[in-house]
């Protein structure tokens, strides 16, 4: 586009206009109308950019014909710049506005399609113009922190990052939920979990973690599947069950707790009073698998033994807490064939699911890992895949297989759970569920 000055004299940031000795100062600012209007010679327009928004005030005779008629022209999320003094104005937003000498148009915009009032099929089709919005801008502001705030925790903790891939030609976590690829004629998958890369890691590094896409060609129409999501996986050595239920509660809490105390405005904006993330107490309540079902059993659910816990049980076990709970020690048959037999119980395995409070299921699903390979061997046959699959996985096991375990979180559940969304696809930019895989 001719004519849009990107270098040249630096640009402030609209936030410039709302510093304490900014009033009479000039300012150079440049974004996209918020909104605007005109009324008698006179054009007001919310200029908005990443730090903010401000009333900027235009005057025919201030600006000159040409530009004001320009200017009058833009539409909703047009972009323009603008040179102006900073003034207080009690009637403004934020009681400050900029008073323009000159306005340009960078590009006038045709009519934007978003407004209130339309339906949530329209908006997700027009995902690539609604995540503008304030809610959106709030909601990826807080992710971002809440990455940053893991990945600090993660640092403190000496867990080194390393990069798995994502094409494999394993179906890791059950081969019915893999999206299958054509691989140059071989078959391919797209990764369900970093962990059994992760695992191999360990044995160089000790503690490892990866923040990849997993992807689950579930077709479960819930509010909180996604078919492409984002996976924090931690793997570390030298653990069992008690040291990973610990690490994996410093990690949520601390992180919780950060979030909250650096992203307090956008939390409130969003319906979540920072104070209830600052609430969050160690240690998180801690039931086995059987104190579960016995729990369950009480409350009108019938439940046998072994049975998983489905989406209504899940729920009924936090809907009345503030806090997560760590649900341990499951029925072996229904979980990961990796899973580290309880030592004295074979019918258990030593797993660790993290349920969101307030009803909001699954965040982290965590285990100690099986380093008996003939057990390996038999859980893998027993699963229904191929052994000669698993060979490199195996030979981990013949080369130092020393305890570990290892967690996955769910970056949109937790986030889900954190801003209170009734959806996982509102905690992402472009969602993909199994209807819609576009924007
Ligand atoms: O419980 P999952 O399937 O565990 C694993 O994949 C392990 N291999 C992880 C590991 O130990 N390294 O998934 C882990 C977490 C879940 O607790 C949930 O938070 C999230 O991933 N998750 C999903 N999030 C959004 N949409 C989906 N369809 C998800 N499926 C799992």
């Amino acid at each position: 586009m001719a004519g849009v000055p990107v270098s040249g004299p630096a640009f402030d940031p609209v936030a410039r206009a709302f510093a304490p000795d900014a009033e009479g100062r000039a300012v150079r600012l440049r974004g996209w109308v918020l909104r605007s209007r005109s009324s008698g010679g006179i054009l007001f327009v919310v200029l908005r950019d990443r730090t903010g928004h401000v009333q900027v005030t235009a005057r025919r005779d201030a600006v000159g014909a040409a530009a004001f008629d320009a200017a009058e022209h833009v539409q909703v999320e047009g972009a323009i710049s603008v040179e102006g003094t900073v003034a207080a104005d009690a009637r403004a937003p934020g009681g400050r506005e900029v008073r323009a000498t000159s306005i340009a148009v960078l590009d006038a915009g045709q009519p934007f399609p978003i407004f209130s009032e339309q339906t949530e099929e329209f908006l997700l089709d027009k995902r690539h113009l609604a995540i503008r919005s304030q809610e959106h801008v709030a909601t990826f502001r807080v992710k971002a922190e809440l990455l940053r705030a893991l990945r600090e925790f993660l640092d403190r903790e000496e867990v080194l990052e390393v990069t798995p891939p994502i094409l494999s030609g394993n179906a890791a976590e059950g081969g019915s939920e893999a999206f299958q690829i054509d691989y140059f004629g071989r078959p391919g998958y797209l990764s369900q979990t970093a962990q059994l890369y992760l695992e191999a890691l360990i044995a160089p590094h000790e503690r490892v973690y990866a923040l990849t896409p997993s992807f689950r060609a579930e077709k479960s129409r819930t509010n909180r599947h996604l078919t492409e999501y984002l996976h924090l996986e931690v793997e570390l050595a030298w653990t069992d069950l008690d040291g990973l239920i610990d690490f994996t509660e410093r990690m949520i809490a601390e992180s919780v707790r950060a979030v909250a105390e650096r992203r307090p405005k956008e939390l409130a904006a969003l319906g979540r009073p920072p104070e209830e993330l600052l609430a969050l107490r160690r240690p998180f309540p801690r039931i086995t698998y059987t104190e579960a079902i016995e729990r369950l059993r009480a409350q009108g659910f019938r439940l046998e033994w072994g049975s998983d816990l489905g989406t209504a049980e899940e729920r009924a076990l936090t809907l009345e807490s503030k806090e997560p709970l760590f649900v341990t020690r499951y029925p072996r048959a229904v979980k990961a064939f990796y899973m580290l037999q309880t030592p004295g119980d074979p019918r258990t395995v030593e797993a660790v699911d993290l349920l969101g409070p307030e009803g909001y299921h699954e965040l982290v699903g965590a285990s100690c890992r099986e380093t008996d390979i003939d057990r390996l061997v038999e859980r893998i046959g027993q699963i229904g895949a191929r052994v000669e699959e698993y060979e490199w996985y195996l030979d981990l096991r013949r080369h130092g297989s020393v305890p570990h375990a290892g967690l996955g979180l769910g970056i949109e559940r937790l986030l889900r759970w954190m801003l209170r969304r009734e959806h996982i696809r509102e905690t992402t930019p472009f969602p993909r569920t199994p209807a819609r895989h576009t924007p």
